[in-house]
């Protein structure tokens, strides 16, 4: 499975994480961003992440948890970034920030919470790339699993199934070796990683394997 290897921790500097990451299989870097407004949390300005890009052999996920994405677009398309997923709960016009990003050649996801009914997607499963279900609320990494995850995640592999979509689906939050063979059966495609792989830097190969 595509595993992206999330740098948000309280216990390792960022850069060191990306150096250490460098040199892996995982695919991406996915990058958390946080407002304090969206979320309870703050983390990364624009100048960290360009120092990031600088040291990072891999290019970017990332996920917009703020109130304003179009805020950030702009900054991050100058930057080595493969995808920038931002939050159906914090926008109004999503069109509008789906054809920024994708006017940059970016490729585009949209987060939802724990909460959010997969049923909102509908209108847009057509215009993305990913949906990025998230099994822990957002703002902190280190949280446990959310096992209703499993039947969202097989839910929505029919919604896009039946609707003709080639959405992928990334999963977020508490993922381990334990959730993610399942998560994959139920038809995850991408797994982000922030504690489990921090802490068992020896299980990336074998959650990439899976
Ligand atoms: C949570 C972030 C996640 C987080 C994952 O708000 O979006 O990407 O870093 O961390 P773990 O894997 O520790 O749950
Ligand atoms: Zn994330």
């Amino acid at each position: 499975m595509v595993l992206n290897a999330s740098i948000l921790s309280s216990e390792f500097k960022a850069s060191d994480l990306i150096k250490r990451f460098n040199d892996t299989k995982v695919s991406y870097i996915h990058l958390d961003i946080m407002d304090g407004k969206f979320v309870n949390n703050k983390s990364f300005t624009v100048s960290e992440i360009k120092k990031f890009n600088d040291i990072s052999k891999k290019s970017f996920d990332v996920h917009l948890m703020v109130k304003n994405p179009i805020k950030y677009i702009n900054d991050l398309a100058l930057l080595n970034v493969n995808t920038i997923s931002f939050h159906y709960e914090a926008v109004k016009n999503l069109d509008e920030v789906i054809n920024l990003i994708k006017n940059y050649g970016i490729k585009v996801g949209i987060a939802i919470n724990p909460k959010t009914d997969i049923n909102v997607l509908i209108p847009y499963l057509n215009m993305i790339d990913i949906v990025l279900v998230m099994s822990v609320e957002p703002g902190y990494s280190g949280q446990a699993f959310i096992e209703s995850t499993y039947n969202k995640v097989e839910k929505l592999k029919e919604l896009i199934i039946n609707n003709n979509s080639k959405s992928l689906i990334e999963v977020d939050g508490g993922v381990n070796i334990e959730n993610a063979p399942i998560l994959k059966e139920k038809g995850t495609d991408i797994i982000v990683s922030a504690s489990y792989i921090q802490n068992n830097l020896e299980s990336i190969n074998e959650l990439i394997e899976l």
